[in-house]
């Protein structure tokens, strides 16, 4: 009978009741705040709080469905208790939770699923601090979206980065996953990769996550969950910057960092969510708390137990709790005693579900759940070219003697170092699914002989860096034979990445020894040296006739040094972190302030800022990286001596390719202001140029500086200008520079 009274309803009728039954947060038409808001009428507080709950997923299917732990996950996500999950990756791993969440909860919220893709996915490109040494936000740009589409094709939504701290540490090993010790360039490279993961927010991306706020990378002594001690004024002008320009750049996520600021946990520090991310700055995604960050606040002492913690954190302006499970667990009774509001909670909930609307994920919960994109996008030989490209951009040049690099195929090469041959010591932290066969990294073996190289290969040192006389001497042996020796220096990249902290960044013992044994044979030496972080090379340094300093280079890594040593790509990166003289001298780097005794004040070299038994410059300063041809510098012009606010100065300078190859010169501005109401650095960037130069050919660079560009965050944040004397300085590095005045008036 209502079959028959249905069949008899007129058909616009027909339509209303359908629509009545649709939720208005499945409709497609209605714009996100609208689907937003009518989901969060309808969902319970538990539900709400659920979507706070970030899980360690892992794998869900085969022997690990029978898991007890993965079951309860799993129930979990039936209940509605789960918002995101981390670490569940692939096609038919991703699509087996999302079934649970779409299809058994109740409102049928789908998963987020999130993953550190932090340089590649299973085409693994340079580390960040690496690839920041190209000085090429259009390059790291095409990293993160060469990531993002790997990864969306995997079932990825969101991945953990950019990491934008700022650090001037290099026993710090997460060093490996910023863009250095400079704040504007770090903004610069920040932004170019929260851009290249996220695009338009299409099939092929992945929303970014910028982290960890804040200030995490100024860590003392560079010890990894350490505390951090940074007033508001150094905050501002030195860690803040990358941040705010990445939040500027639309990051749709942002990560509390572990460490404390100002006596607060950041995970709940009102101040930099509240204030700073989400007041001053507009920031409109949501948060993530960094792996138990909201747990630890207990070991910081700060919150006695999870209720005390989810009330903190929520409170402060933080949302999502990765892996500690405290706001789905007490969120819902602080609700009930009104320790939280209904409005923050759903300040926060909004913010999650309207990520969710953005990419599409209510209307296609398995959008990045199509095993032909998983097949045909990731690992292709396009993405392998990128990432060749990328490597080779990214190796410095260090020292070259004599021209002695490029070399010719034709030497006979002894290569000595274990790390040459060893695929195990380039990938290890921060690899995401690419540990495995067929995605292991090219070692620069390898990469030699691709090139057509002939050479004999000897291990030199020992895995665990101990003295080993025997395989120096065996080294010795093979390069006695040989035209050059190439030696593979460093430190596994197993040191490299979160908790790899190290207290003596340098080259070890075992590799000066080697080093010796190799010097006595009187062949030519270079050094290629493998490491996450900048190492101290004053006691490698006079042994090698040249240095190429490698980092991590990714899956091309032994193809792309192999181009750089036989000259097919003539060396362009300028290191974005300085390379200590000693470990003595750290932190060291390039952006300081001056001090009352910056030289000798009694014309005998005493009682001023100074170590007696180092010199106090960096034994390679911020910006410094040679090429296989020379550049020259000349007629630094301005094109007035004074600006007022609003105005801009024109400053240009002759560059000129004075060798006989061509190369891509790295043209670098700092300014100085000379005296202010708050000290300012001897230097600071502000901006850069890559120009392409062939042999002989000179070009002018041109920079505008606008007043903007000279001003300087107060304690409060705020931008402040003041009149005065500045100075501009041009060169190719931070310390080889020309220098003009002007005033700002
Ligand atoms: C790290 C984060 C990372 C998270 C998830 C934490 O330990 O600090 O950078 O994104 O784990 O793997």
């Amino acid at each position: 009978m209502k079959k028959l009274i249905l069949l008899l309803l007129p058909l616009h009728l027909f339509s209303i009741t359908v629509m009545a039954q649709t939720p208005a947060y499945k409709n497609k038409q209605l714009p996100v705040d609208k689907r937003v808001a009518d989901l969060l009428t309808r969902m319970t507080v538990e539900e709400k709080a659920g979507q706070l709950n970030q899980l360690n997923g892992g794998a869900f299917t085969g022997p690990a469905a029978n898991d007890p732990g993965q079951k309860a996950k799993m129930e979990m996500v039936r209940k509605g208790q789960v918002g995101s999950m981390l670490n569940v990756t692939g096609v038919t791993e991703t699509r087996t939770i999302q079934d649970l969440a779409v299809k058994e909860s109740r409102l049928g919220i789908p998963i987020i699923f999130a993953f550190d893709v932090i340089h590649g996915y299973k085409t693994i490109f340079p580390i960040p601090i690496a690839d920041a040494c190209a000085w090429d936000p259009a390059l790291s740009q095409q990293a993160t979206a060469v990531a993002a589409k790997e990864a969306s094709a995997e079932g990825l939504h969101w991945t953990f980065a950019p990491m934008v701290d700022v650090s001037r540490d290099p026993r710090w090993g997460r060093v490996m996953e910023g863009a250095g010790e400079d704040p504007y360039l770090g903004g610069v490279i920040g932004a170019a990769r929260v851009k290249g993961f996220q695009g338009n927010f299409g099939k092929d991306n992945i929303l970014a996550c910028v982290k960890h706020f804040a200030v995490y990378g100024a860590v003392e002594a560079g010890r990894e969950y350490n505390q951090v001690s940074v007033d508001r004024v150094n905050t501002w002008n030195f860690y803040m910057p990358p941040y705010k320009a990445a939040v500027a750049a639309g990051a749709a996520t942002v990560m509390n960092s572990f460490n404390v600021f100002e006596g607060v946990p950041a995970s709940a520090n009102s101040y930099l969510v509240n204030e700073v991310l989400k007041k001053q700055w507009g920031f409109k995604g949501f948060l993530v708390s960094d792996w138990n960050s909201f747990g630890e606040m207990v070991q910081h002492g700060y919150a006695k137990d999870n209720k005390d913690i989810a009330m903190k954190a929520i409170n402060a302006g933080s949302m999502m709790d990765m892996e500690t499970r405290a706001m789905v667990s007490e969120i819902p009774g602080l609700v009930k005693e009104g320790k939280v509001s209904m409005k923050t909670l759903d300040a926060a909930v909004a913010a999650i579900l309207t990520m969710k609307f953005k990419i599409g994920l209510f209307d296609d919960p398995y959008i990045n759940c199509d095993p032909q994109r998983e097949k045909n996008n990731v690992f292709t030989a396009e993405h392998r070219n990128i990432s060749r490209d990328a490597a080779r951009k990214s190796i410095l040049l260090l020292k070259n003697n004599e021209g002695i690099l490029p070399l010719n195929r034709a030497a006979n090469i002894a290569l000595i170092g274990r790390w040459a041959e060893s695929a195990d010591d380039i990938f290890d932290f921060w690899v995401a699914n690419a540990k495995s066969d067929p995605y292991r990294p090219v070692t620069l073996l390898e990469g030699l002989k691709n090139a057509g190289a002939k050479i004999k290969y000897a291990r030199g040192y020992q895995d665990d860096l101990k003295p080993d006389n025997a395989l120096a001497d065996e080294a010795a042996g093979i390069a006695n034979n040989a035209d050059i020796v190439i030696v593979n220096l460093g430190i596994s990249g197993k040191l490299a990445g979160e908790d790899r902290s190290i207290a003596m960044p340098e080259i070890p013992e075992s590799q000066l020894d080697l080093l010796r044994a190799l010097k006595k044979t009187g062949k030519k030496i270079i050094a290629v040296v493998s490491a996450g972080r900048p190492l101290v090379l004053t006691k490698a340094e006079p042994y090698c006739d040249a240095i190429v300093y490698a980092w991590i280079l990714g899956t091309e890594q032994g193809n792309a040094l192999a181009d750089v040593i036989f000259g097919d790509y003539n060396p362009s990166a300028k290191t974005v972190m300085s390379f200590p003289y000693a470990v003595g001298q750290i932190p060291v780097y390039y952006n300081h302030m001056n001090t009352s005794r910056p030289s000798s004040t009694d014309g005998q070299g005493n009682w001023y800022s100074r170590y007696r038994d180092i010199p106090n410059d960096p034994l390679y300063p911020f910006g410094f990286g040679l090429s296989y041809t020379t550049y020259s510098y000349s007629n630094l012009k301005l094109n007035r001596n004074s600006l007022k606010k609003g105005e801009k100065l024109e400053v240009t300078v002759a560059v000129k390719n004075t060798g006989s190859r061509a190369g891509e010169e790295i043209v670098q501005l700092y300014i100085r202001d000379l005296i202010a109401n708050q000290i300012r650095p001897v230097k600071e960037l502000k901006g850069f140029e890559k120009i392409t130069l062939a042999p002989g050919q000179e070009k002018t660079v041109r920079f505008m500086l606008d007043s903007d560009m000279l001003s300087y965050y107060n304690s409060n944040g705020v931008l402040t200008i003041e009149p005065g004397e500045f100075r501009v300085f041009i060169g190719g590095n931070s310390r080889d520079v020309l220098e003009a005045k002007f005033n700002f008036e």
